[in-house]
């Protein structure tokens, strides 16, 4: 799908691989808007790459329809939305003898399932109702962001793979909704990237990770993400399906 004057919805669009994607989809002059938590980043960045910017927390339904109203009335109705909201929470499932935190495995699939579902069924409704014209063949495209996670959790990853299983699973049925639509549904399971939430493990940590990916041998950039989403917005049969990119890496037990 051309991108163009097209609205378009970034979560976690602040920053990392989110952040990317809000600048790429600008730079071929889609209007972007970026929905976060963190309103400082979130402002920063929209005003780099003239976009605009939604205080969403995507676990709150009034909070992302609030979003949705607002992004609307600034851009018309979005056609492009990429999901890259998320956290990374670590946890054994048993710890020093304790069983892991209820309230954080909750957490983490409110977050990173649950908010992915809710902004993308709101989007699709409104996006369904619009009977804009199609470009192209479509009306409109939505990405999700799993992980490769889902299918090779290490140790400590039980909430994390849980959400990312979450959206592997829920592509297709969405996708398979979304068709009478002409809305097309993917989602990305990213391997290792450099993000801010790459950066907060130890250099050292970081560079055996990247050097566990077979080729490259290093971490993926947040450009190269959004080189995928590009791949996928502009490409009308990609539908219904997760798309690995990670240099071949499969995460080993711990
Ligand atoms: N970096 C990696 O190696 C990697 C690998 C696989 C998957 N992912 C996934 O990619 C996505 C983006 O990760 P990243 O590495 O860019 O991390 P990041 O921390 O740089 O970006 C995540 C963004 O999500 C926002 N966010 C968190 N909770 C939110 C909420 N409730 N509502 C709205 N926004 C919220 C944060 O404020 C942040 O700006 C995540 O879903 C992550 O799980 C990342």
């Amino acid at each position: 799908m051309e991108v163009k004057n097209v609205a378009a919805i970034v979560t976690g669009g602040a920053s990392g691989l989110g952040g990317a994607t809000a600048a790429m989809l600008a730079a071929k002059g889609a209007k972007v808007t970026i929905f976060d938590v963190n309103e400082e980043l979130g402002n920063a960045h929209a005003a780099k790459i003239g976009g605009s910017f939604q205080k969403v927390d995507v676990t709150n339904e009034e909070s992302v329809i609030a979003g949705l109203d607002a992004a609307q009335a600034a851009n018309g109705v979005a056609r492009i939305l990429v999901n890259c909201a998320g956290i990374a929470h670590g946890g054994r499932v048993i710890t020093k003898g304790a069983a892991h935190p209820l309230a954080a495995y909750r957490r983490t699939i409110e977050i990173n399932l649950i908010g992915t579902f809710s902004v993308l069924s709101q989007f699709a409704a409104r996006l369904a109702a619009a009977g804009l014209e199609p470009i192209g063949e479509e009306q409109g495209v939505i990405i999700s962001t799993a992980s490769v996670a889902a299918y090779e959790g290490q140790i400590g990853q039980a909430a994390y793979s849980s959400s990312k299983g979450g959206i592997v699973g829920m592509t297709l049925p969405v996708a398979r909704d979304l068709a009478q639509y002409g809305i097309r549904v993917n989602a990305i399971a990213p391997g290792l990237f450099i993000t801010p939430m790459m950066e907060s493990l130890p250099i050292e940590v970081q560079k055996s990770l990247g050097e566990n990916t077979p080729f490259p041998k290093r971490l993926g950039t947040a450009k190269e993400y959004a080189m995928l989403v590009d791949s996928i917005i502009s490409n009308p049969m990609i539908n219904g399906e997760t798309i690995r990119i990670d240099g071949a890496v499969r995460l080993a037990p711990r």
